[in-house]
C-alpha cells in the first residue's frame, strides 16, 4: 500500500512539475486523510500556486487532512461531503488534476464506467486524471483503462508491479470540458 501512495505521489509530482510555474486547480475525490496530495505538497516550494478541493466523507478523516492542509502554502477547500455528487464540485471544476484515488475499488463496475464518463464535467482540457485500483481477478483494470480512452482520455501511464496487485493510472483529458451536471450523482460505495 505504501508502494502505492509513493506511486500516486510521483504522479502528482509530476503533474506539477509539467505545469511549474502556472496557476493549477486541483480536486481529490474521497480524499481520506490527503495523504497523498498533501504529503506531496508539504515538500515542494511551489505548493503556493496551488488551489484545489478535497471531498471525504468521513468527518474525522476530513477534519485531519484540513488540519494538514491549513499548515501547507496551498489553497486547499477541505469539505465533508458525499464526493459522487456533482454539485459538490460547482466552484472548483474545470481542475487541472482529479485524483481518484481509492474508489474504484469501493464501487460497482457501472459505477466505475459512468464516473469515468462524468469526468470530463471534471476536468479542464488537458487536465490529468490519477486514479488506482486493485488488480484482484476478476481484473477490471483493462475495462477502466478502455473507459478511459472511450471518454476522450489519453493514457499517461499505467502502473502494475508484477508480485502487487495494486495499480496507479494517469491519463490526459484531450477533449473539450463538458457543463456541470449538478443533480448527477456518480457513484455509491458498496465495500
Ligand atoms: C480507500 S479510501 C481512499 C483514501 C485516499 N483517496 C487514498 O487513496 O488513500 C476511501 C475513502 O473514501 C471515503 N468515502 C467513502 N464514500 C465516500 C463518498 N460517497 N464521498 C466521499 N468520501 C467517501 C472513505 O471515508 C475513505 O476515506
Amino acid at each position: 500500500m505504501n508502494d502505492r501512495l509513493d506511486s500516486v505521489r510521483q504522479s502528482i509530482h509530476h503533474f506539477l512539475d509539467r505545469t511549474r510555474p502556472a496557476p493549477v486547480r486541483i480536486i481529490s475525490a474521497c480524499a481520506g486523510d490527503g495523504r497523498d496530495l498533501l504529503g506531496a505538497l508539504a515538500i515542494r516550494d511551489d505548493a503556493g500556486r496551488v488551489t484545489g478541493l478535497l471531498v471525504e466523507y468521513d468527518v474525522t478523516l476530513a477534519a485531519r487532512a484540513r488540519a494538514t492542509a491549513d499548515g501547507l502554502a496551498a489553497h486547499l477547500t477541505v469539505t465533508c461531503a458525499d464526493a459522487a455528487d456533482a454539485a459538490i464540485y460547482a466552484d472548483a471544476a474545470p481542475a487541472d488534476l482529479v485524483l481518484m484515488c481509492g474508489v474504484f475499488g469501493n464501487i460497482s463496475d457501472r459505477d466505475i464506467k459512468r464516473t469515468i464518463e462524468a469526468l470530463p464535467q471534471l476536468c479542464a482540457t488537458d487536465a490529468q486524471v490519477v486514479w488506482t485500483r486493485h488488480r484482484a481477478e476478476p481484473d477490471v483494470t483493462p475495462r477502466v483503462r478502455k473507459w478511459f480512452l472511450e471518454a476522450g482520455f489519453e493514457e499517461i501511464s499505467f502502473v502494475a508491479p508484477d508480485g502487487d496487485t495494486w495499480s496507479v493510472g494517469t491519463h490526459r483529458f484531450a477533449g473539450e470540458r463538458q457543463p456541470l451536471e449538478p443533480a448527477d450523482h456518480w457513484f455509491t460505495f458498496v465495500r
